[in-house]
């Protein structure tokens, strides 16, 4: 194994966290570059004093110099509540921390990965998402600051790739769920467990009928790191999601037999730009990458929902 050194941006997150740890049982030295908006010492506690791990906590839209090989740019709130607490700051990381990664990257001769998303397909009219579609994204929406913050990434890592030939890799991640996910950020997957785990009112928007698609963090990691070791040319945009189409509904019925919880069911309005369909098409990933999720939901939501009854039990967090 050829070791290297690698800067994860946002190393304490839900995703960055596992793969941190995967690159250091794979034998890699890892740097872990946060500022603790969302993650949290808790996710990087079992790797805190590895000889090969260090931390750096910091914030991603400020330079930082360090000697690397490649960097993995996760550094940015993924959930509404989070990221639309202060959308400025949301489009300062995504546009400055892409710039910093991507000088960093230059200076070091490093191959750089944006976690990219599928919200850059917006609403989407084409279903499922290719990567060749541009998508239907509001430019001033309450969620614009993310969508068009990500779709702005998207961009410099392009430009950069075209004009100074840096090593780029995009992934477009479709919705991801797992352990160390952050109990109160209002994602669904997280919602629903929290909330049948403690027999209240599990909050449907809308009729419960847009559908998600849903990937466990096992599989999601490995295509990010597939990606990186891909060849040269594959630098994407990828989609890297679980294909097998869900209704919110079908997810709120299976959570609630999972758990075997006693919470009703309740419904609100739809929040507004609340995507209808979301499903990725993977055929790029599978051809290019011999990559597909492995996980199925049920499987995924187990592991899940007994992380997040240990945390409510030992913590006594929510
Ligand atoms: N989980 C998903 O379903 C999903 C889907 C699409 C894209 N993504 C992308 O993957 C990445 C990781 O997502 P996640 O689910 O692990 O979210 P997360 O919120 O758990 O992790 C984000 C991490 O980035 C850190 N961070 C935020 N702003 C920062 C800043 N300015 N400087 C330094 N660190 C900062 C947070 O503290 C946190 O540790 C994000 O870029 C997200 O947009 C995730």
């Amino acid at each position: 194994m050829n070791r290297q050194m690698i800067l994860i941006t946002g190393g304490a997150g839900f995703l960055g966290s596992h793969l941190c740890e995967r690159l250091l049982n794979s034998g890699h030295a890892v740097v872990c570059l946060d500022n603790f908006f969302t993650g949290s010492k808790d996710n990087i506690a079992p790797f805190l004093d590895h000889p090969s791990f260090k931390l750096v906590e910091r914030d991603v839209y400020l330079p930082y110099a360090q000697e690397v090989d490649q960097i993995y740019n996760l550094a940015c709130p993924a959930s509404p509540i989070h990221y639309q607490h202060d959308p400025v700051k949301t489009i300062k990381t995504n546009v400055y921390g892409a710039i910093n990664v991507l000088e960093l990257a230059q200076k070091n001769g490093a191959k750089v990965l944006q976690a990219s998303t599928s919200e850059v397909y917006g609403d989407p009219h084409v279903h499922p998402q290719t990567e060749e579609y541009w998508g239907n994204v509001n430019p001033i929406g309450i969620r614009s600051c993310y969508d068009e913050g990500k779709r702005c990434a998207e961009t410099l890592f392009f430009d950069f790739h075209r004009q100074f030939k840096i090593p780029i890799k995009v992934a477009r991640i479709f919705n991801t769920y797992g352990p160390r996910m952050h109990p109160n950020d209002g994602r669904v997957v997280s919602n629903f467990i929290v909330q049948a785990l403690k027999n209240a009112p599990i909050t449907i928007y809308g009729e419960g009928k847009q559908t998600r698609s849903f990937c466990y963090f096992e599989d999601l990691i490995d295509g990010l790191v597939r990606l990186m070791e891909s060849p040269s040319e594959m630098t994407g945009p990828i989609n890297l999601g679980n294909p097998v189409e869900f209704t919110i509904l079908e997810l709120a019925q299976l959570v609630l037999e999972l758990t075997g919880s006693r919470s009703e069911l309740i419904f609100q309005s739809l929040p507004s730009d609340d995507p209808k369909q979301r499903k990725p098409d993977i055929s790029l990933a599978q051809e290019k990458l011999g990559w597909q999720p492995k996980t199925q939901l049920k499987e995924g939501l187990e592991a899940t929902i007994a992380y997040f009854d240990q945390l409510l039990t030992k913590n006594a967090l929510f």
